[in-house]
């Protein structure tokens, strides 16, 4: 008989794999093993502290729908989800950020310099630049999904007095790369607090917000899908994004624009009067 030791259980655990275990998942869970391992004893976890988890957990399940992922919020706030953006970003390329909870799948297509803003109120902000490959080539007909919060800080499927189509569309870069579209800045917000993020939130002493930002996944044939958010340089939560998501590359600025300045050739050309400002960000794809 071998006896199971605090030294030893770490061995025993992986020795419990079978001939056929896939190579990829044994590393996997061996070392997860191995480090939660280490934790507790790091930490000498009690039975209560343990349990505590445990309960986490369950509550992260119990709340949990196709619309609302309490496991992904909880990877989200731990930093796991930008770590794995980070380690399998490619230099060169944009910086993936955390896709959340907050995208639709079959947004409305979208024309080239479209509106995304509907009715919605507050200074027009025309988003334009250049899908590129690693050497600075446009990619045309790469497809951009986009998404972001009303002027209220809710996305669609947080809101019933949204469309849930409000403030998401697809779009398609022209022979030259180039993209465009009319939309009013999304705001900075909360992630969801009533649960056990919350709860994990607050006891760190830690708050919900994250910077205003918009969504994009692009994809082109050929390139690796992009799944990425870009924030205004001047967002009070820059330094401080309770997701971790925010990049060096990934900021942009609003600059301003005078009224009557409005140009031509987007929907909105002839129905702006006031003051607007302007975003120009490119995207690089890196080719699978
Ligand atoms: C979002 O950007 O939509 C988001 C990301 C992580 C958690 C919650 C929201
Ligand atoms: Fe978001």
């Amino acid at each position: 008989m071998r006896n199971v030791t605090p030294d030893n259980i770490t061995e025993v655990f992986t020795g419990y794999f079978g001939p056929d275990t896939d190579p990829r998942f044994a590393e996997i869970m061996g070392a997860l093993a191995r480090h939660l391992h280490a934790f507790t004893k790091e930490v000498g976890l009690t039975h209560d502290e343990w349990r505590a988890g445990l309960k986490a957990m369950e509550w992260a399940g119990q709340i949990t729908t196709p619309e609302r992922n309490e496991f992904v919020l909880m990877s989200d706030v731990l930093g796991l989800s930008s770590l794995v953006d980070m380690i399998n970003s490619h230099p060169g390329a944009t910086s993936s950020s955390v896709l959340g909870p907050f995208h639709v799948s079959d947004a409305p297509p979208m024309a080239l310099g479209a509106d995304l803003r509907a009715d919605f109120p507050g200074e027009v902000v025309l988003v334009q630049g250049h899908v590129r490959d690693l050497n600075g080539r446009p990619i045309p007909h790469a497809q951009l999904d986009i998404w972001q919060t009303a002027p209220n800080g809710l996305y669609s499927s947080q809101d019933p007095d949204q469309d849930i189509m409000s403030f998401h569309g697809l779009m398609t870069t022209d022979e030259d790369g180039y993209y465009a579209f009319t939309t009013v800045r999304p705001v900075e917000y909360t992630v969801p607090t009533d649960g056990p993020v919350g709860q994990i939130l607050d006891a760190a002493g830690r708050h919900p917000w994250r910077p205003s930002h918009l969504h994009f996944i692009i994809k082109a044939p050929g390139f690796r899908d992009l799944v990425t958010e870009v924030f205004p340089a001047d967002d009070p939560y820059l330094d401080q994004d309770t997701v971790f998501g925010v990049r060096e590359d990934l900021v942009m600025h609003y600059a301003p624009q005078p009224a009557g300045s409005f140009p031509e050739g987007f929907a909105l050309s002839g129905k702006v009067n006031d003051a607007w400002s302007r975003v120009d960000f490119d995207f690089k794809l890196v080719a699978r």
